[in-house]
């Protein structure tokens, strides 16, 4: 079985990303040849924690590491300022040091919790990620961001941090339910439209593969996408406002993700609804073929993603809309695809344009 290894690019210097099958047991050996030492804390939560932490523990163990283990809630319950400080108290007593390292082992929200933490205890400790959701793997383990929620809204503390090591496992993403996993392949079918048509066209070929989680498919698809994000994210210094065009879809996908509280849909849902939106908006400014908007529908559809809804809820939505606009500083932007494989920001879409966008998203 192959492991691929991408290096993210940070200045001049980088970090390894291994992906692979069963890396978790190997995670001791990737540990020392990222010359790693001292004590590691493994922050986790939920079914994660459960399932992989005796595999990871042992590998770590075995490897030399001591190990303390810090559980957090499950889920966005665990991103809060609250669980944050916990854990900087628990660290303190267990007596962790700046030669410690904070390994996170779970989905985004752990990782965020994570990363938020070892960026600021003591001023900033050696962090591991070890994501095991498809989203993470693809999105919040790479790129440094990290974040909790405070009561008014979602991810509005947070910092820049990257890891010196990510572990993907991709064997760990055989317990996820196929809702999950379908979730995640939004984010994948997304790097394709934004910038690798021969990536979209090979999720065309294997997408029931991904959905029966082979592991071959999964490694390939995944590290594609790891290789974007890092040289998104990488030049994004230099190409100001490149890091937008990972947003294709989100615009739309937020406000309808948020208008249903949260609840109703999952972002990987959210998103394929939005990148839907987003191509029509495309078509309609003239910047792609309809056959642009069938292929990526056909897609999303076998990825098992939805791509209408029976009640869109317009108002809502714009409502969304506007108040997002505000907070990005009056302009409402789009990320539009011109080809497959690339995308470019726009704004001057209108509110008329943009509800006819979400009535194409109703089933007829
Ligand atoms: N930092 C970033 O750049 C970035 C990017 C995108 C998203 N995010 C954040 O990521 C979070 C969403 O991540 P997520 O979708 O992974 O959700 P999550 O971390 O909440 O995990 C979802 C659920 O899956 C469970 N789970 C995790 N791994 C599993 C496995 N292998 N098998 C079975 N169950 C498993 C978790 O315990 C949890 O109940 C959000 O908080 C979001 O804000 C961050
Ligand atoms: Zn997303």
């Amino acid at each position: 079985m192959t492991t691929q290894c991408v290096r993210v690019p940070l200045g001049k210097r980088s970090y390894p990303v291994w992906i692979g099958a069963g890396l978790l047991k190997r995670a001791g050996t990737l540990f020392k040849q990222a010359g790693l030492k001292g004590e590691a804390a493994v922050i986790t939560a939920g079914k994660a924690g459960r399932l992989y932490l005796p595999m990871l523990g042992r590998s770590l163990k075995t490897a030399g590491f001591p190990v303390t283990v810090v559980p957090i809630p499950d889920g966005e319950k665990g991103k809060s300022l609250g669980v944050a400080a916990q854990v900087w108290s628990t660290l303190l007593k267990k007596g962790l040091d700046r030669s410690a390292t904070l390994v996170a082992l779970g989905g985004g929200a752990v990782g965020d919790l994570a990363g938020f933490v070892a960026s600021t205890y003591m001023r900033g400790i050696r962090l591991v990620h070890c994501p095991t959701t498809l989203l993470a793997c693809v999105d919040s383990a790479i790129g440094g961001k990290t974040g909790v929620n405070l009561p008014e809204g979602k991810n509005l503390v947070g910092t820049f941090y990257q890891p010196a090591l990510v572990i993907e496992d991709v064997s760990t993403l055989k317990s996820l339910s196929p809702r999950q996993v379908s979730a995640g392949l939004a984010e994948v079918i997304k790097y394709g439209v934004i910038r690798d048509a021969a990536l979209f066209a090979y999720l065309e070929r294997r997408v029931a593969d991904l959905r029966g989680m082979k592991e071959d498919a999964m490694t390939h698809a995944i590290a594609q996408c790891v290789r974007i994000k890092a040289d998104v994210v990488s030049r994004d210094e230099r190409e100001s406002n490149l890091r937008a065009i990972l947003n294709y879809g989100h615009t739309i996908g937020h406000a309808l993700e948020a208008s249903g509280q949260y609840r109703t849909l999952t972002h990987g849902e959210a998103v394929s609804l939005g990148m839907m939106c987003a191509a029509r908006l495309a078509l309609w400014k003239g910047a792609i073929k309809p056959f642009f908007v069938a292929r990526q529908e056909a897609l999303l559809r076998k990825a098992g993603l939805p791509t209408r809804m029976r009640r869109v809820p317009v108002a809502r939505v714009l409502e969304h809309l506007v108040y997002d606009k505000k907070r990005s500083g009056g302009r409402q932007r789009f990320v539009i695809p011109t080809r497959l494989g690339k995308v470019v920001v726009a704004d001057g879409y209108t509110t008329p344009l943009i509800r006819r966008a979400l009535a194409e998203l109703k089933w007829p």
